[in-house]
């Protein structure tokens, strides 16, 4: 294990002896793209690629980090004027002061951490690093909060110390994956049910456009207002809507001429999405997997035209797709670049991977990246002699 011995030679270098090693991943997502802050479903699971952390009670009050990544230490207190410079490191931070506000202790530590979460992707490295802090610092302290609680520090570690209004999916599933099966929630309730996932003769295949937009951050933030301002419209005639996802579609069309278009489309999307995910496990309870794609497909189509966070790259990908009789593919995430998903039959798994090589970067003048997914565990405390 390469990232693990690096690690553990650059804390002993840094820090010395001692020290135990925590693990968390990112995520995919079959279906159920930007459902969990609107109170509906997600179907995400924990990838094999995610973040490695050595760390170690250092006996002061202070944090002292390395990331293996960027070849950079940061070091900080406790208190909230401490937040520090490197954006990588207020990950760190946020999560240090939202399990002190849950009433958690946290002792000063070091840590040396690196990941191999391709960053930009859509695969939530952010959410892998979120994760793993809390569940080191969980245990070290002897906190004994629960998962959700874990998940909901890396997901308030994003709203007030990195600017993004996100929902709970990428750290519920960063903290709650098991290998070989993907995870329904309802965002809503917080119920969850573990699907195992291996479906016979197919393979999910992710291509990275490795586009990364500027701006994704405030883009996100906007999808949201819209969809709160759509719900906010609905609730005056239905006062039991607390969330979006609890609109019926012709409850949205009632308010069309008080809200903005944009709102109107926003919210049009996430309310067939919300049936989506029900309708896909439905149907993988059948082993239906060409009604699988066919949502699949579904959702990119609402992600580009309705909810429009998709790009040219990969609508190209997605269209490429279609064209070779892929089963499904979409764009994964919260969208603005990245990736797309794709549920290929394994006899045409190789002819796509050449075209879309192929056509993309004759197209856009890059390589495209391929990743095959390997559903894993979520956070964990890796054996001492792992
Ligand atoms: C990002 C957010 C998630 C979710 C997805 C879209 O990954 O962090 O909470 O909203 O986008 O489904």
């Amino acid at each position: 294990m390469e990232m693990n011995k690096k690690i553990q030679e650059k804390f002993a270098a840094l820090f010395g002896e001692g020290g135990a090693t925590y693990a968390a991943s990112g995520r995919i997502n079959l279906i159920g793209e930007h459902t969990d802050y609107n109170g509906g479903y997600v179907f995400p699971g924990a990838i094999d690629k995610g973040i490695l952390a050595r760390i170690k009670p250092n006996g002061t009050d202070k944090v002292r980090l390395f990331s293996v990544d960027y070849n950079e230490r940061s070091e900080f207190g406790l208190a909230e004027q401490d937040k520090p410079s490197q954006a990588w490191a207020c990950y760190v931070f946020g999560v240090c002061r939202e399990t002190l506000k849950r009433g958690g202790k946290v002792a000063g530590f070091d840590a040396v951490f690196a990941g191999d979460v391709p960053l930009g992707a859509g695969l939530s490295s952010s959410a892998a690093l979120e994760s793993v802090f809390a569940f080191a610092i969980n245990e070290m302290n002897g906190n004994g909060l629960d998962k959700f609680e874990l998940a909901k520090i890396g997901q308030s570690t994003e709203h007030n110390y990195c600017g993004v209004k996100c929902g709970i999916m990428d750290q519920f599933a960063s903290c709650f994956g098991k290998a070989g099966s993907l995870i329904r929630l309802n965002c809503k309730t917080l119920e969850y049910k573990y699907f195992p996932f291996n479906p016979k003769g197919y393979r999910l295949l992710l291509i990275d456009s490795c586009v990364k937009h500027e701006l994704a951050s405030s883009a996100y933030n906007k999808r949201r207002a819209s969809c709160e301002n759509a719900a906010a419209a609905i609730r005056k005639n239905h006062p039991e809507v607390e969330f979006l996802s609890d609109a019926k579609r012709v409850w949205l069309d009632e308010v069309r001429d008080n809200i903005p278009e944009e709102d109107f489309l926003r919210a049009e999307y996430v309310i067939g999405e919300v049936q989506r995910v029900l309708d896909v496990c439905d149907a993988l309870e059948r082993d239906d997997y060409e009604t699988v794609g066919e949502m699949m497909y579904q959702t990119h189509f609402g992600l580009s035209r309705l909810y429009e966070v998709s790009c040219d790259e990969l609508d190209f990908l997605n269209k490429l797709a279609r064209r070779m009789d892929v089963t499904g593919s979409r764009v994964m995430g919260g969208g603005f670049g990245g990736c797309t998903i794709n549920l290929v039959k394994n006899e045409l798994y190789d002819d796509f991977v050449k075209a879309a090589r192929e056509q993309f970067t004759a197209r856009f003048g890059h390589e495209p990246k391929f990743y095959d997914v390997v559903v894993s565990d979520g956070a964990r405390k890796l054996p001492a002699n792992a």
